[in-house]
């Protein structure tokens, strides 16, 4: 169904468990009325997806800017920022120029996580502009957190009231070891930060499972095997296909998500292929809270 709102924008949900593709606005000068109907769009459906957009940086970081301050990026695994005079941007590919990556997370898989979850107050929101894209694989998968957590069974959904969960900061979602961290694999002892398990959404109330990513997750004040075994079992709700939305990237799309709500995984691609995005992310206003 498609819904006609201010400016000829529409929104046109997915059809999956979440996301809306929205027709009719450029990013680079949205109405304050467009806006309006976009910031309300992306707390009802999550995901936004918007194509054929041409957005340089400095578009890219303003039109990201309407949500709210942004968070620089983290820094490249080679220490360096991504881009010179735009420690914004987040510059996601396989590409290697000189023997140097430009960019973060190779052509593996990404596995499932919310971004920088590991801050005391992470993003609220990410937004990827595609710029180049391999002909096969490399498709993105976002799941409803909320809808994750409506549908445990109840039992295990009583046996979460309380907890908080360690969100691990010694890996990306890649699998590559962040700058300056020394690794370890015990997540007890691991960089990171605590939040609650189950958090209730600053914006829409909803209560959505919050587990930022497995490697390295810890339930905090539990035995190890103990707490491994109850992420395991979390985990294996996560990845039905009725909780997701599958994106098949085409050159021009900026895919806008709600971190605080959302997972997303990247499938691999071939690491011969050209793929370069650029990714903002808006600071998140406060800690996660149950
Ligand atoms: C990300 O995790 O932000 C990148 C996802 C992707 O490469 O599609």
């Amino acid at each position: 169904m498609s819904q006609a709102v201010a400016e000829q924008i529409e929104i046109i949900p997915t059809g999956a468990a979440l996301g809306a593709e929205i027709r009719g606005v450029d990013l680079r000068a949205p109405g304050d009325a467009a806006f309006a109907a976009i910031r309300r769009a992306w707390t009802d459906h999550k995901v936004l997806i918007f194509r054929g957009q041409v957005l340089e940086d400095d578009e890219l970081i303003g039109f990201s800017r309407r949500f709210g301050g942004l968070d620089f990026a983290p820094i490249q695994e080679n220490g360096r920022r991504f881009v010179d005079g735009h420690p914004e941007i987040y510059v996601v590919s396989n590409v290697v120029v000189n023997g140097e990556a430009i960019g973060s997370l190779g052509a593996g898989e990404a596995v499932w996580h919310t971004d920088m979850s590991y801050l005391e107050a992470p993003p609220k929101a990410s937004l990827l502009h595609a710029l180049e894209i391999p002909p096969d694989g490399g498709d993105t998968w976002f799941c409803d957190m909320d809808a994750v957590l409506k549908g445990l069974p109840a039992a295990l959904r009583a046996r979460l009231a309380g907890l908080r969960i360690k969100h691990d900061g010694t890996y990306n979602s890649g699998g590559f070891v962040r700058q300056g961290v020394t690794p370890t694999d015990d997540p007890r002892e691991s960089p990171g930060t605590i939040h609650p398990l189950v958090c209730t959404h600053p914006e829409s109330g909803r209560q959505t499972l919050y587990l930022g990513r497995r490697r390295n997750a810890w339930i905090e004040g539990m035995e190890l095997a103990a707490s491994e075994a109850l992420l395991d079992e979390l985990w294996s709700h996560v990845e039905r296909p009725d909780y997701a939305y599958r994106h098949r990237w085409r050159v021009g799309d900026l895919v806008l998500w709600d971190n605080r709500c959302t997972m997303h995984r990247r499938d691999p691609f071939d690491a011969a292929a050209r793929r370069v995005m650029h990714r903002t992310q808006v600071k998140g206003e406060a800690r996660p809270t149950s």
